[in-house]
């Protein structure tokens, strides 16, 4: 195993790898491109890394490492953006394989400290229509400076040429600690930073999970809130957007 833990200790890296082994595939969470398992208060990553003169990049049209990628991240960490950070990852050197003949991939692992709160939205929580509700008016009331330092991080995150991959599963929220961002390992192209800025304009529809009013069997009473609690949101979202300078 080749590994490159910046941030964690070597010993603690490799321990938590063995230990995800252990775990076997029923004890991993599914993401898109990825298995995901909790280990102690970690989460190990287990995905494709695509690597090019044996370091990873984050896709195929990086021309960057990803080295650059997690050193980014920390930075922001350290300047107090509730970004997850990457701590280090590691693959096995002798298990690479081609796939359009000039890119190599590797099976690895990426370590990161483990997000606080929950995923904004799952599609999973979508058919309990009281765990909606009743997120739906908690977001409502968050402060509104949890709004503004969701946009103030937003833009952060973008300015450093990260992309953010603007799904509900990506960001996470902690009443206490606010939205914070996980799924960071692309440097983004120009494409993707217009598209991440168009997005910021229009998140407060993901935070408000705008659609469920079409979708669901609601009380008078039940519509009435959500209506007035997205109209809380809207207005705190666009409060948090005037604190900054957008084009
Ligand atoms: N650091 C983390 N803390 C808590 N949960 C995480 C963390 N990283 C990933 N997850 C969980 O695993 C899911 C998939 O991980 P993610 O990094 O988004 O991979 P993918 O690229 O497959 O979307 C996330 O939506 C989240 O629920
Ligand atoms: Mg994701």
């Amino acid at each position: 195993m080749e590994y490159f833990f910046y941030y964690i200790e070597p010993n603690v890296g490799l321990e938590l790898i063995t230990k995800c082994e252990a775990m076997g595939r029923a004890a991993a969470k599914g993401g898109t491109r990825s298995k995901v398992y909790f280990v102690d208060d970690y989460v190990v990553i287990k995905a494709n890394l695509s690597i090019k003169d044996t370091r990873p990049v984050s896709k195929v049209r990086d021309k960057v490492p990803f080295d650059e990628v997690v050193k980014r991240l920390n930075m922001l960490k350290n300047g107090g953006v509730n970004v997850v950070p990457i701590l280090g990852y590691a693959y096995d050197p002798d298990n690479i394989y081609d796939i359009y003949g000039k890119l190599a991939y590797a099976s690895g692992y990426i370590i990161e400290p483990k997000a606080m709160g929950k995923e904004l939205w799952n599609e999973k929580d979508f058919d309990d229509k009281k765990y909606v509700l009743e997120r739906i008016r908690m977001f409502a009331q968050a402060p509104q400076e949890q709004y503004n330092k969701f946009v103030k991080d937003f833009i952060a995150i973008v300015d450093a040429g990260i992309f953010i991959d603007p799904v509900e599963e990506n960001f996470f929220y902690d009443e206490i600690n606010g939205f914070s961002f996980i799924d960071l390992n692309t440097i983004a192209d120009k494409g993707q930073t217009e598209l991440n800025m168009q997005s910021l304009q229009s998140f407060y529809r993901k935070i408000a999970h705008e659609k469920f009013i079409e979708k669901k069997d609601l009380t008078d009473e039940e519509r009435e809130a959500v209506i007035q609690n997205n109209n809380q949101i809207f207005e705190k979202y666009q409060k948090a957007l005037s604190t900054v300078n957008i084009l």
